[in-house]
């Protein structure tokens, strides 16, 4: 029996979350969980949207489930996601985009992997107003950090029979910042002869997605750059619904969906568990409880492909739980 630390979250998290304990108990995944609340909702009773005790669970149990969490946009506190990263070195983001068959898409053969640095860059929130009329933020971009995010991905391509990996930067312009993270990228690239190394400006990234995206394989970012593409990247393969992720450090990892609370379709039971149960898999796979999340695997895409209870987002008319019900009917 493997301890995981779940944070249930808010807006759509907790039914999201109900559905994937669900699935995974039905599939007989040997997993207890140390339930964490955190976000908008703990922050009246404990002061604080991420208290100490959901760092601790996490340190203890080294493996967390996550559901998404609410961050007020332009005030209010830090994000529970970026404080959880930089407090548990959480340095790599790995967001897998892959065509789901019965998800109908514009592309198909769609297969990009993103690592996204996930520490520092302007996602280190280091702001400050200036006057009542300007702000400025300052963008970090450390070697330490782009060394390990480039040797993650290297590694990962290798792992994973993955042919090319892309630096993604804005060095053109960004040149002592972006242009660190490229030559770190490059120096990292000469370890790896059999992988090919290929350098592409994110302006001209986002436009070719757009208009080739089977061109693509894995692909590292900076932080902001790694946010913005990885949405940009889940729309091509079903939106986020479906787009799943995972924050891995040295010592700890925590596994969570690419979206947000999705607060305009909290309590309505329509939200798509997908992303959260990819999430879940991946998380099965990394306590090497491989069989079951196979099973799950199985369950789910044979849902997605019969096509006959989907979430709204899929274009279908069923329930979360219309949904979640189906996939374990083929267990
Ligand atoms: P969002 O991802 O919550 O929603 C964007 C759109 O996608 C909405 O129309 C929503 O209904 C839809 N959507 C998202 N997940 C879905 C699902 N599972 N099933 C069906 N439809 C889904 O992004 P938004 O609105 O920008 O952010 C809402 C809040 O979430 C913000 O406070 C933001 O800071 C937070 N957020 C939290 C994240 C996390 O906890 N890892 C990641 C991204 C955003």
């Amino acid at each position: 029996m493997q301890t995981v630390t779940l944070i249930p979250g808010d807006g759509i998290g907790p039914e999201i979350t109900k559905a994937a304990v669900d699935i995974l108990k039905a599939a007989g995944a040997q997993i207890e969980w140390d339930i964490q609340n955190a976000g908008t909702d703990v922050i009246e009773k404990e002061g604080n949207p991420l208290p100490d005790r959901v760092i601790e669970s996490i340190k203890k149990n080294k493996v967390a489930l996550k559901a998404p969490v609410t961050t007020p946009i332009g005030k209010g506190f830090r994000s529970v996601n970026v404080q959880l990263r930089k407090a548990l070195d959480l340095y790599a983001n790995l967001r897998p985009c892959k065509n789901i068959d019965g998800i109908k898409t514009r592309y198909d053969n769609v297969d990009i992997v993103i690592v996204r640095e996930n520490t520092e860059d302007l996602y280190a929130g280091i702001e400050r107003q200036i006057d009542e009329n300007s702000a400025e933020s300052i963008k970090i971009i450390t070697k330490k950090a782009s060394l390990r995010i480039a040797e993650f991905a290297f590694d990962y391509a290798v792992k994973n029979g993955r042919k090319t990996v892309h630096a993604v930067s804005k060095a053109n312009i960004c040149k002592l910042t972006d242009g660190l993270f490229l030559n770190c990228a490059r120096e990292i690239s000469q370890k790896y002869p059999n992988i090919e190394y290929k350098e592409i400006l994110v302006d001209n990234l986002c436009m070719q997605l757009v208009q080739n995206p089977e061109k693509f394989d894995v692909l590292v970012l900076p932080n902001l750059y790694g946010d913005i593409v990885s949405d940009l990247c889940a729309g091509l393969v079903g939106g986020l619904g479906v787009a799943q992720g995972a924050n891995i450090g040295s010592d700890y990892a925590v596994f969570e969906p690419v979206h947000g609370s999705a607060p305009d379709i909290k309590g309505q039971n329509k939200a798509n568990p997908t992303a959260l149960l990819l999430s879940a898999i991946e998380m099965l796979k990394y306590v090497n409880q491989n069989e079951v999340a196979n099973k799950i695997e199985i369950g789910l895409f044979k849902t997605i492909q019969e096509g006959k209870f989907l979430t709204p987002d899929l274009g279908g008319n069923s329930t979360t739980t219309e949904f979640s019900n189906r996939i374990i009917s083929f267990f």
